[in-house]
């Protein structure tokens, strides 16, 4: 058997197959990516295992950042994959710079460094992943709080910004994007930015679909990746509150899955592929990852199922970010403007 055959699984998605999108600068990005945020339930070597296997199964979009603090296991993946045929520019590589390294020349050392561990000389899109320097330490409680901690300060972003767009003049980055925003936020970067973002990373599930942020995002040409997108059942406690809804155990996605005889959970995948946003959902498990994006190719949702998940939205966000919060900041609701201004 020749590299090719033995790294390829027999039973996958062609590649070619699953839907892509079509980003403003005319690249094509694949429709579902694999996250590869494992919090505190599973170790980098599982999920760089994963992310070999998912690319054997046929994903060739991959959803990475730097806080996951497995970029150099998922490095050797991606190299294996190289190695066994496939070719760079048929991979989607997401990174993110972390809330700490927002400071001047930080920008740069931080991709390196990114580039270095995932054995690349380019990103296919480079995130802000939070728009605050607010820093956390991994793992903490929802009740902990960085003592310096400032609310969004516009210029200080478009300080961090400048430096993404300079990422993209040195051709270390292909695309820029940003993750965590609203729209007042979003209002003021596309005023100000020379690179406007390709794409914004937001929390979209059938029971959080943020219909409003969805359309003006897709309206300003910027594409949604949908994080969280099965609801992440299983997350840790420390991330749960009481009034937390389930999506995977919502009447209509239940009745859906049982009509396409699937786990509910590939429900949530399939209607976030069909609606327009890029999902990019967690799984180490072969069975899952494979049966997530298998469901992109597969038994579309009927217009009717389509109207009723958009029935089921509960607005119920569960990145609600507490740990970011300033001091005097009332509660997490400020980081999400939602009465349409930016909290300070
Ligand atoms: N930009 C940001 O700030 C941000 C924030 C959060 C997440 N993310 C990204 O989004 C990715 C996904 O979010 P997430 O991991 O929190 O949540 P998720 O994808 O909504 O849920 C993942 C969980 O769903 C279960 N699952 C997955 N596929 C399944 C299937 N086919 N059948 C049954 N169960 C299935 C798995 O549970 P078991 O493990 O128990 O099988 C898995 O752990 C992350 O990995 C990360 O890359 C980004």
């Amino acid at each position: 058997m020749d590299k090719l055959s033995s790294f390829f699984a027999t039973d996958g998605v062609d590649p070619n197959k699953v839907p892509k999108r079509t980003l403003y600068t005319g690249a094509k990005m694949p429709a579902i990516g694999i996250g590869t945020f494992g919090s505190d339930r599973f170790s980098g070597e599982d999920i760089a295992e994963a992310v070999k296997g998912a690319i054997s199964v046929g994903y060739r979009h991959i959803d990475c950042a730097a806080v996951y603090c497995n970029e150099h296991l998922i490095g050797k993946s991606l190299q294996e994959a190289m190695q066994a045929g496939i070719k760079r520019e048929e991979l989607w590589i997401t990174s993110k710079i972390w809330n700490d390294m927002h400071g001047d020349g930080d920008i740069l050392l931080s991709c390196a460094k990114t580039l270095k561990d995932l054995q690349l000389d380019y990103l296919d899109l480079y995130l802000v992943h939070w728009p605050y320097p607010n820093y956390h330490a991994p793992g903490v409680d929802v009740d902990s709080r960085d003592p310096h901690a400032r609310p969004y300060i516009h210029e200080e972003y478009m300080k961090v910004w400048r430096q993404m767009e300079r990422l993209v003049e040195m051709g270390l980055v292909k695309h820029i994007g940003t993750s965590n925003m609203t729209i007042p936020k979003m209002k003021l970067l596309l005023r100000d930015a020379k690179i406007k973002p390709a794409c914004n990373e937001m929390e979209l599930h059938p029971h959080f679909q943020q219909p409003e942020f969805f359309k003006f995002v897709m309206d300003n040409g910027i594409f949604p990746i949908g994080f969280c997108p099965i609801g992440s059942p299983t997350r840790p406690d420390r991330d749960k509150t009481e009034t937390d809804t389930v999506d995977i155990q919502d009447p209509v996605i239940l009745k859906i899955a049982k009509r396409l005889n699937v786990h509910p959970a590939v429900v949530c995948v399939k209607w976030a592929v069909q609606r327009g946003q890029i999902p990019i959902p967690f799984s180490i498990h072969r069975n899952e990852y494979l049966s997530n994006l298998m469901c992109s190719v597969v038994d579309p949702l009927t217009e009717e199922e389509m109207k009723e998940i958009a029935g089921i939205d509960k607005n119920c966000r569960l990145i609600k970010g507490q740990v970011f919060l300033w001091q005097g900041a009332k509660d997490w609701q400020d980081l999400w403007d939602l009465d349409g201004k930016i909290a300070q």
